[in-house]
């Protein structure tokens, strides 16, 4: 569910050219984070036409459903979902019900076809046209569809969307090229598409200026970002030359305020030396990289059109932690591809305990209609894939544990995002992305403070204030 902006001002006087929140949208967001970016955009995008976020569904004007069709679970999800919505139609008939992001970009009519409570489908391309398509919702009887790719500016036609808090994700490509054999996402989403530098550096200013103090660069190949130089740009480069996702990291380092740079989710294909450098070079990017393997066999990888061998990973892995030792790495695996056999699995394993990771998903294969991967032969049958995620995952969590544990004792900068459930509390990131809690005063939001690691919990961290050592909970 995403909520992020002001509802409750109260104020009905228009100002800035805006009306004043006289209808209510309500949005629910599956999957990725880039389905979380575009939930806020899209509330940024309905905020002038007067829609306030609301929390629940029941009395909303508007209803949107943000989809992720990347495992068939999230998608009969969505259906299941619709159910209960019907109820609330049907007490509320004017209520408008949209159906956004991958399930309706790669089920199209379908969904209307299911589930007839659906006015309005629309893939991740086209939620810049959502005035649009509210508007012929409204005026016209029967569905709106909308899923053609359109590589025209989607990013730059999307409003300025709502932020609260000190960090925010800013989307700087899209798409993928890759073609997995057992992925939606190049289907879903389309080719890959980078955005501009200029426009890059101007919304990061822009959060800058209302007080954010981190950025993570968001893209489905987060690292096959690259973009024509800035005009006027020299050091190290001649002007009209290509930009790479290290010079972007460097390029927004240079804006004051901001001082924790992210990125995610890179591809080992487009992991190059600048970017590995950059790491080891510029202070504000964090040292935590998520770079998913998905398998560690070489013939399950060559399966899965991943593009690279399991030593390949293993040789980038080392150069990104010889650029920085206390690097944290995250990554994604996957279970029972079809073909996987018992030793295939252990080579998963193997890699696994080779890497170390700080944090890593697993998931069972699960297969989508449409990708290569479906129809391949020798699938896995289910219980198989049961027993292996879980011998995976208990390797992980050990792994995560044991990444969490060394931190003990250990003085970390931590951003403090937001007020924790205990009083007294806050709650925010140590560089590694760990939530860690401790006692300090409200005046340090937004703060980097050094903080001692006191305690070690399953998903969080516990820390002191310099000189505050007692334990809190
Ligand atoms: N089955 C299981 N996991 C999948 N992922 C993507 N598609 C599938 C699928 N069909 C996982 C991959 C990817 C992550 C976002 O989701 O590990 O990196
Ligand atoms: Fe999917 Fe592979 Fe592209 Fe990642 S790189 S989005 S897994 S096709």
């Amino acid at each position: 569910m995403t909520d992020r902006s002001d509802a409750s001002s109260g104020d009905k006087t228009p100002h800035n050219g805006q009306m004043a929140p006289s209808k209510k949208v309500f949005v629910k967001t599956y999957g990725c984070q880039m389905n979380v970016y575009d939930s806020e955009r899209m509330v940024g995008l309905l905020k002038p036409l007067g829609y306030a976020p609301s929390d629940v569904p029941d009395d909303a004007d508007l209803v949107i459903l943000n989809t992720c069709h990347i495992r068939e679970k999230a998608a009969e999800k969505v259906y299941s979902d619709l159910g209960r919505i019907k109820k609330h139609k049907t007490k509320k008939p004017d209520m408008k019900v949209a159906v956004a992001g991958c399930v309706a970009q790669a089920e199209g009519a379908e969904i209307t076809a299911r589930a007839p409570v659906v006015d309005m489908v629309f893939g991740p391309q086209a939620y810049h046209k959502l005035p649009e398509m509210i508007a012929r919702a409204a005026r016209d009887s029967g569905e709106v569809l909308e899923t053609d790719f359109t590589v025209e500016e989607k990013f730059d036609r999307l409003a300025e969307r709502e932020v609260d808090g000190y960090s925010a994700f800013v989307t700087v490509q899209e798409g993928c090229d890759k073609f997995c054999t057992f992925c939606v996402v190049p289907y879903t989403r389309g080719a890959e598409v980078s955005r501009s530098v200029d426009a890059v550096t101007a919304e990061v200013r822009s959060l800058a200026s209302r007080g954010l103090r981190e950025v993570t660069l968001l893209g489905q190949n987060v690292n096959a970002w690259h973009s024509p130089a800035p005009a006027g740009h020299i050091a190290g480069h001649t002007e009209g030359s290509t930009f790479g996702l290290g010079e972007l990291v460097r390029h927004i380092a240079q804006i004051d305020g901001i001082d924790r740079i992210r990125f995610t989710t890179s591809h080992p294909r487009d992991m190059d030396d600048g970017l590995i450098a950059a790491f080891g070079e510029e202070e504000k990017l964090m040292p935590y990289l998520h770079l998913p393997v998905q398998a560690g066999s070489d013939k399950i990888l060559k399966a899965m059109n991943r593009g690279h061998t399991a030593e390949t990973y293993i040789r980038q892995i080392e150069k990104v932690r010889a650029a920085r030792p206390d690097i944290a790495i995250s990554g994604d695996m996957i279970v029972g591809f079809p073909g996987e056999t018992a030793e295939d699995f252990e080579m998963t394993m193997e890699i696994v305990r080779e890497v170390n990771y700080a944090s890593c998903f697993s998931f069972k294969y699960s297969r989508r209609p449409g990708t290569p991967g479906a129809t391949m032969p020798l699938q896995v049958p289910e219980d198989e894939k049961s027993d292996r995620l879980a011998r995976l995952q208990a390797l992980l969590e050990e792994q995560k544990q044991a990444f969490n544990a060394a931190q003990l004792g250990r003085v970390l900068p931590v951003l403090f995002e937001k007020e924790g459930r205990n009083k007294g509390q806050l709650i925010g990131r140590s560089p590694y992305l760990q939530a860690v809690h401790a006692v300090a005063t409200p005046d340090m939001l937004g703060q980097i403070v050094p903080v001692e690691i006191i305690g070690c919990a399953p998903n969080s961290l516990e820390g002191a204030l310099a000189g505050l050592k007692e334990k809190t909970s």
